[in-house]
């Protein structure tokens, strides 16, 4: 008789091949799904005694699981995850469940959860962050969808997460496509602490004159600060890096040119359609955006350089101060991924439980970091908190740092160096703290030219004026 296997996994790249052996380590009989046969012996040849079987013939595969079935997709995100939904839903019985791992966009899973739910079929989108490492020792895992067939898979996800403190970096992430939108807040923020990390490295390069062996020492000293952090700690590691081919520096011989796969412009279209404000988000994608125009600013550069306009300047305690300036943004960033969620969660009905996001990223993904621990607890002792920033564990920090990222950002005007996500992080901290802004002024301008109406600060109701002045 043939075995039977407790779970399915369509999908056998790198991913998809380390979660099975993550799963099989942890107690549980899998078996693997791809069309390549190369991916399904490669599957096979590692598995040793692991419980793991793997097939390129999609009916064998099917008749190995257990019912109802429960099938795990590590494909690209996209059409491809569509194509495989059809290929499937021909073998699928009732109360089967497919749970699709890859970063979806979240609308596509609220379809996919609705045109499943016609034919009896379960669908709950995933995150999982912590690339190839994370499949294979533990990611950061955020499912979402009908809390009832969560539960069906709720040990096995919980064994195959890494852990902090004993405490699984996984959880329910809330209903409908919850899981894919917070995998894609993650992804917001981890593009907006790379840019912030970037704009650092090219201010101690440019101004600090550092070397990449200095640059290694700077990062990891900051890593061993408050500040620790998975992607600070591979920064300081990059910069040891030789490259195999011309012995120099690797970092030194990588293109300029940020590419990106979507899921950070996602999240600032979903935040502009929320109404929500994510600057430094935004600045970071954008930034991307302006690094992929090569070319073009290559041909700028002695044009708009010509009267050198990058003067020298000099910042003594440059390090300090950048340390303290990517305190700041770090907050300011993680409030802003915080209050998004937030508003998303409402809008949505997702029910997402802000401390259990900001508990499971304190391992195994990307934006893991010391200060997840102090995030956790701020939505531990308050659900509703609006904003990070305005809670007394975050507050004194930000009224210090502000005075370095001042001195920071008024040194990098001055030598002409960009930082976007540094000046957007501290204009959302100043705008955030100001009690009024100048927008009233907007609002005359609005109904100036278009009779937009506006409210007044002295009674409700909507109001609007005949303008006295005409513009001939
Ligand atoms: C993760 C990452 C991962 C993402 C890469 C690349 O959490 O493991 O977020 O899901 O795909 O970081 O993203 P970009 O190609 O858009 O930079």
């Amino acid at each position: 008789m043939e075995s039977i296997y407790q779970f399915g996994m369509v999908g056998l790249g790198t991913m998809g091949r380390n979660l099975v052996y993550n799963m099989a380590d942890n107690g549980f009989s899998v078996s693997g799904y791809d069309r390549d046969q190369k991916q399904v012996d490669h599957l096979n040849e590692e598995a040793g005694k692991k419980n793991i079987k793997g097939f390129s013939n999609l009916q064998e595969f099917i008749n190995s699981l257990a019912l109802p079935r429960t099938i795990l997709l590590l494909v690209p995100a996209g059409k491809i995850v569509d194509a495989v939904i059809d290929t499937l839903k021909p073998f699928m019985g009732k109360d089967d469940l497919i749970i699709d791992c890859g970063n979806s966009h979240f609308t596509d899973t609220n379809r996919r959860i609705e045109l499943l739910d016609g034919e009896g079929i379960h669908f709950m989108g995933m995150g999982i962050s912590g690339g190839e490492t994370g499949a294979r020792e533990g990611a950061s895992i955020m499912p979402g969808g009908d809390e009832i067939t969560f539960k069906r898979v709720d040990k096995l996800l919980a064994a195959v997460s890494a852990k902090v403190n004993g405490d699984p970096c996984m959880a329910y992430m809330g209903r409908g496509s919850a899981g894919h939108y917070v995998k894609m807040v993650h992804n917001g923020i981890e593009y907006a602490l790379m840019q912030l990390i970037s704009e650092t490295y090219h201010l101690l390069k440019n101004i600090g004159g550092l070397s990449n062996g200095e640059l290694h020492e700077v990062f990891k000293s900051y890593n061993n600060s408050p500040l620790q952090s998975y992607l600070l700690e591979i920064t300081a590691a990059i910069f040891t890096q030789k490259d195999d081919v011309t012995g120099n520096d690797l970092v030194d011989m990588i293109l300029d040119r940020a590419r990106q796969k979507g899921t950070g412009a996602w999240t600032s279209q979903d935040a502009m359609a929320l109404e929500l404000p994510i600057p430094s988000i935004d600045a970071a994608v954008a930034q991307r955006e302006m690094t992929s125009l090569k070319e073009e600013r290559v041909a700028a550069q002695p044009i708009l350089q010509k009267n050198g306009n990058r003067i020298e300047v000099e910042n003594p305690g440059l390090i300090s101060l950048l340390q303290h300036s990517f305190h700041f943004c770090m907050i300011t960033t993680y409030a802003q991924g915080m209050a998004l969620l937030k508003k998303a969660s409402a809008t949505y009905n997702y029910g997402t439980d802000l401390g259990k996001v900001a508990s499971i990223w304190r391992g195994g993904c990307i934006i893991r970091s010391n200060m997840l621990e102090d995030i956790t607890k701020v939505f531990q002792k308050n659900e509703n908190c609006n904003n990070l920033m305005t809670d007394e564990i975050f507050y004194p920090t930000l009224l210090d740092t502000q005075h370095q990222i001042r001195s920071i950002i008024t040194t990098a005007v001055q030598a002409g160096i960009p930082v976007p996500a540094m000046m957007a992080s501290l204009a959302y901290f100043d705008s955030y703290r100001s009690g009024w802004l100048p927008a009233n002024l907007i609002q005359a301008q609005r109904d100036f030219f278009g009779a937009h109406t506006y409210e007044r600060t002295d009674k409700p109701g909507i109001f609007h004026t005949e303008w006295n002045f005409k513009i001939k």
